[in-house]
């Protein structure tokens, strides 16, 4: 979604914010844009539909002296279609603005302004926010202050750069909701959505609160709260390297971040393993019931982990999408325990679930992969997946990491119910991951191979039960997201009840039966399909693998316990959408109409 990039410094400030958006791409975007102080102290502005690279043409081709500060920006359409006009930033009398967020009253604003005589040239809710704080600005000549009287009109979600005509050394940021970093460097300091876009200039940055204001110039950033005192903010060290955000010899990042996945699982199960102190003396005996509350794949592995919790731990769990949790009766108790699960932790849904959730009163625990984002600041308890940056849109060790952790944790609490056999093969296999996923990933040939029997295919379906049709949730949506095929994913038994009737000849049906108590039962199912000239690729385990006529393509992964069996069967059907979408020629790290940070609801 949206990516905001500010410098203030010495270097040609086109070549930090260009080099800056392309950090930022894999967020999602459909135009971009600058606006910059000149050497002659002009404020200019380029903008393009389209790739960073064209916008990077535009400003190559222009006779511009280009100078040392300025804002740059990643535009995901919300109001108004991906073109010029809409494209940030904007201008308005004195003021250019980049914007990440939605403003939910914009179209009050814009009454108001246009009957003070305000023109309009974009569909934008940000070119109204922009014309706002210019409106402002003409009375409160202060910056800070205008900024802050601005923001106390708007309603929604905001990150907002800021620069004005009149002060040609600083850019101006203020954020609610919406993630906002400041780079901290000698001589030069940076803003961005996230850290990715200065990593090769700084690790050292401040994290932004909500209705914090800073003004950043090359030589100082001061920031103050809504009161206008003046912080002192904690300056952090960025744990991530640039190089974590290039493919280093992969074709892309998908595949990239597929090959990380052994060793990120590996590093999980080292460090949580056998060492609780991440849950902060909190007695996870005391929760009778659990909500599991995440977005797209991160709610995929919500629903292995209530499989894990009901399954071993007796405990009953529900999982919700964000969105839809948010605004439902939530009923919480005392002993409900919430836990929230997010690779960027900035969805937007996810976090006002958050904080809905703790508005009434429940313990909340957020799984996360980027450190410092909005989610860990506001969760009780915070486990970490340190899986590294996560590029391509598409999440592959995101999901399989959030599995890994809620694997962990259901296995915690399930320890008093398991035998000792039982502990010791789930420890056994914990430890070794690494081995079994790297078996998983030579099976490249034989996913190419799947790949090349679906990929002329527009509709697909997978099938499976228990926690098999949880995999195939995920497998489904992989597949959705990066090849653009129509795929569903349904319960073995439910088929029958309404879906069967899309089956006809070579309809294709990922099935996956690596469940010992439902085995036979899914092969029932598959049978069905097959009776009806399904072509079937058919998913099981060393352990369940049989031989018959129910399926045209075979593919037998290592034996787990449930408790990681579907790391194995993800990773797997994560490289069949990979080179899926390869053979349809998709642009697999960057799928049309998704962005990788959903910030807004
Ligand atoms: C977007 C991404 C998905 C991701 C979902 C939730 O839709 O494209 O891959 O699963 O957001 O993201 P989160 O960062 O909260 O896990």
């Amino acid at each position: 979604m949206c990516g905001i990039i500010g410098y203030a410094g010495t270097k040609r400030v086109d070549k930090v914010l260009i080099s800056g958006l392309k950090k930022l791409e894999y967020r999602g975007y459909d135009s971009a844009g600058l606006a910059f102080i000149t050497n002659d102290n002009n404020l200019e502005i380029i903008k393009s539909v389209g790739k960073i690279s064209k916008l990077e043409e535009k400003v190559n081709k222009s006779n511009i002296q280009f100078g040392n500060v300025g804002i740059g920006h990643t535009r995901w359409a919300t109001h108004g279609i991906p073109n010029e006009i809409n494209a940030h930033p904007h201008t308005s009398g004195k003021v250019s603005i980049v914007h990440n967020g939605i403003i939910e009253n914009y179209t009050n604003i814009k009454e108001e302004l246009q009957s003070k005589g305000v023109t309009f040239y974009s569909d934008t809710d940000t070119e109204v926010a922009c014309a706002y704080i210019n409106y402002i600005y003409e009375t409160e000549k202060d910056k800070i202050k205008c900024i802050q009287k601005a923001c106390k009109h708007f309603r929604g979600s905001y990150a907002f750069g800021i620069i004005f005509e009149d002060d040609k050394d600083s850019i101006f940021v203020t954020r609610r909701d919406s993630p906002l970093i400041i780079g901290i460097s000698d001589g030069e300091n940076f803003v961005s959505s996230d850290v990715s876009a200065f990593l090769s200039y700084t690790k050292k940055y401040i994290l932004l609160d909500h209705n914090e204001f800073a003004k950043v110039s090359s030589n100082s950033v001061l920031i103050y709260n809504d009161n206008g005192d003046l912080l002192n903010k904690e300056i952090n060290i960025a744990t991530w390297s640039d190089t974590q955000y290039e493919k280093n010899g992969y074709e892309h990042f998908m595949l990239k971040e597929i090959y990380e996945e052994p060793l990120v699982l590996k590093n999980i199960f080292n460090r949580y393993l056998n060492d609780i102190s991440y849950l902060k003396d909190v007695d996870l005996s005391i929760y009778n019931n659990i909500h599991i509350v995440a977005c797209g794949s991160a709610m995929h592995a919500g629903l292995v982990g209530r499989y894990l919790f009901e399954t071993y731990a007796n405990i009953p769990v529900t999982v919700d999408v964000a969105s839809e949790y948010r605004y439902k009766n939530q009923i919480i108790t005392d002993q409900t325990l919430v836990i929230i699960v997010s690779q960027s932790g900035e969805t937007a849904d996810t976090l006002a679930a958050l904080r809905v959730a703790k508005s009434k009163g429940a313990t909340v625990l957020a799984i996360v992969n980027v450190l410092g984002s909005t989610i860990t600041r506001e969760a009780n308890i915070v486990i970490y997946t340190y899986a590294g940056p996560e590029i391509a849109v598409a999440t592959t060790k995101g999901y399989t990491s959030q599995v890994a952790i809620l694997a962990t944790l259901a296995f915690e609490i399930s320890r008093k119910h398991l035998t000792l056999d039982e502990k010791n093969k789930i420890i056994s296999e914990m430890n070794n991951i690494q081995n079994i996923l790297n078996y998983v990933l030579l099976k490249i040939e034989e996913y190419k191979d799947i790949a090349k029997s679906i990929y002329k295919k527009e509709h697909l379906f997978f099938i499976g039960r228990g926690i098999d049709y949880s995999m195939c949730m995920e497998g489904s949506l992989k597949l959705k997201e990066i090849s653009y095929m129509h795929s569903e994913a349904y319960p073995a038994g439910e088929l029958k009840h309404g879906t069967i009737s899309l089956i006809e000849n070579k309809t294709p049906i990922i099935a996956i039966a690596t469940n010992k108590n439902l085995y036979e039962k899914t092969i029932s199912n598959i049978k069905e399909t097959k009776a009806r000239g399904a072509f079937v690729i058919f998913i099981t385990n060393e352990e369940l693998d049989t031989t018959g006529d129910f399926y045209d393509i075979k593919l037998v992964l290592p034996t787990s316990t449930d408790f990681l069996q579907s790391l194995s069967v993800v990773t797997a059907l994560q490289l069949i959408s990979y080179y899926t979408a390869k053979e349809r020629k998709c642009d697999i790290d960057k799928p049309k109409n998704l962005a990788k940070s959903v910030t807004v609801e």
